[in-house]
């Protein structure tokens, strides 16, 4: 592979796409996550190694294609050290990039006309690999017809037939047929899907990004934070205008008590997260990556009385290593999956704080007096991402569990599990104790 440093998210996708296991990837789920730099690279990569095969790059016309991902490619090459004439050859007349060990990419129109409904065309190629950019535009016919051409040369290398799709969030068959089995972990072990976000690509300029920001909600959502159901929210706990709407809405009252409410990482991967509160307003959200025990119970205890926060003002998620500091700090101690308090109809006190978390946004008592926003917008992201689970039979209110949550963000909700533990003590001094959430029961 050429010296061009993968994002992780790339990386991880790079396996796949190289391993002989894998037939098809789906990488994406919004812009800018380094899709079509992907796709390139991995282009270039099996041509380079493998001489005289031939692999397709599709999109549903051309002419996007040679806007986008062409250019792209070049630079892919480029940044390889390889030059044009020297290298490979480009011929704008068959669409065609051929290297000098008679390995080619062909660029190919994957839209269904009226005049080859039948897609005669493509049907009559073959090819080694093959990318199609923008999948969700291309219908299923395409997608079937391109995935039946891969077979040139796979014996002779040893190879198997692979494809990979690049998208962003749509209401089309890649969701249903790939997105939302992945969610439910139902995808068949030779199909990965892996989410991409604008912020995974560190190389994305600033502005970019905050042109993604300014979008109308629906394509922000879509585009910014990867969501799918960006037009289906009926079972979302969290509208984005109420939580924009948090920001520095009040100023914290110096006489209120003040609460530090931990998440507590629990594998590799996840973060400990830390919120402070004044009342009902966050001042501050501390993230640890990666910390061994007496580094994170040493922090807190330095945040503790830096702050002046009394132990019982302290919470944190005592579900597996959690446990550790609880006892330690001999502080509150939160058990996702307990009963709900006050009898109430919630499936667990998780979801009891959630709703309760979305009742108070809603109501605008919350206030978000976070500067960094980059740490507002994965919170965003996060809380928008909780989802309501059917009614359960006997009528009990829940949440969707952390496990398809870290599936649709591709991360683990950190923060938000973080500011929802301080609902804990809302939940707890509740003085009417209705026995039913029947605010929240649609
Ligand atoms: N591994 C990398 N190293 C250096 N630059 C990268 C890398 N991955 C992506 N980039 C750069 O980040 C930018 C966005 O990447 P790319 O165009 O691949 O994203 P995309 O997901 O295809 O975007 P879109 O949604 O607009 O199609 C490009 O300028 C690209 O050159
Ligand atoms: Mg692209």
């Amino acid at each position: 592979m050429p010296d061009i440093k993968l994002t992780k998210r790339q990386t991880i996708a790079w396996d796949f796409l190289m391993d002989n296991t894998t037939n098809e990837l789906i990488f994406g789920g919004s812009a800018g996550g380094g899709k079509s730099m992907l796709a390139c690279l991995w282009l270039m990569t099996m041509c380079l190694r493998f001489k005289g095969i031939r692999c397709l790059l599709g999109r549903t016309t051309l002419s996007s294609l040679k806007q986008t991902s062409l250019n792209t490619l070049f630079e892919v090459l480029k940044m390889s050290g390889l030059e044009s004439e020297k290298h490979y050859k480009y011929n704008g007349q068959s669409n065609t990039i051929t290297f000098n060990n008679k390995s080619e990419i062909i660029l190919k129109d994957l839209e269904t006309k009226p005049s080859s409904p039948n897609m005669d065309e493509l049907a009559g190629i073959e090819i080694t690999c093959a990318v199609i950019e923008e999948a969700s535009q291309v219908t299923r016919m395409a997608y079937n017809i391109v995935k039946s051409r891969l077979r040139f040369k796979l014996n002779e290398h040893n190879l198997i037939g692979k494809i990979l799709m690049t998208t962003n969030p749509s209401q089309g068959f890649i969701k249903s047929d790939f997105y939302i089995p992945y969610v439910e972990e139902r995808l068949p072990s030779n199909i990965k899907f892996i989410p991409s976000l604008p912020h995974d690509n560190p190389h994305l300029p600033q502005s970019y990004l905050d042109m993604l920001n300014t979008l109308p909600t629906e394509q922000r959502k879509r585009l910014l934070m990867g969501d799918w159901n960006y037009n289906s929210d009926i079972d979302s706990l969290f509208d984005f205008e109420s939580i924009a709407s948090c920001s520095f809405k009040h100023s914290p009252n110096p006489i209120d008590k003040k609460y530090i409410c931990i998440d507590v990482a629990r594998f590799g991967g996840d973060s400990t997260v830390i919120s402070i509160w004044v009342g009902l307003t966050i001042v501050e959200i501390i993230k640890y990556n990666k910390l061994d025990g007496d580094t994170l119970y040493n922090h807190i205890k330095d945040l503790i009385s830096k702050h002046g926060i009394h132990p019982s003002q302290v919470i944190a998620d005592s579900d597996g290593v959690g446990g550790f500091l609880v006892d330690r700090l001999r502080c509150s101690s939160f058990v996702n999956n307990s009963s709900a308090l006050h009898g109430q109809n919630f499936t667990n006190l998780k979801s009891q704080c959630f709703v309760k978390l979305s009742d108070l946004i809603k109501e605008g008592k919350i206030s978000i007096n976070i500067l960094d926003p980059s740490t507002v917008d994965e919170l965003t992201q996060q809380l928008l991402a909780i989802k309501l689970k059917d009614v359960e039979k006997d009528g009990r209110v829940g949440v969707i569990g952390k496990d398809v949550m870290k599936k649709m963000l591709g991360v683990s909700p950190d923060i938000a599990d973080s500011v929802m533990l301080r609902m804990f003590y809302e939940v707890k001094n509740l003085k009417s104790t209705g026995r039913y959430a029947i605010s929240f029961v649609r």
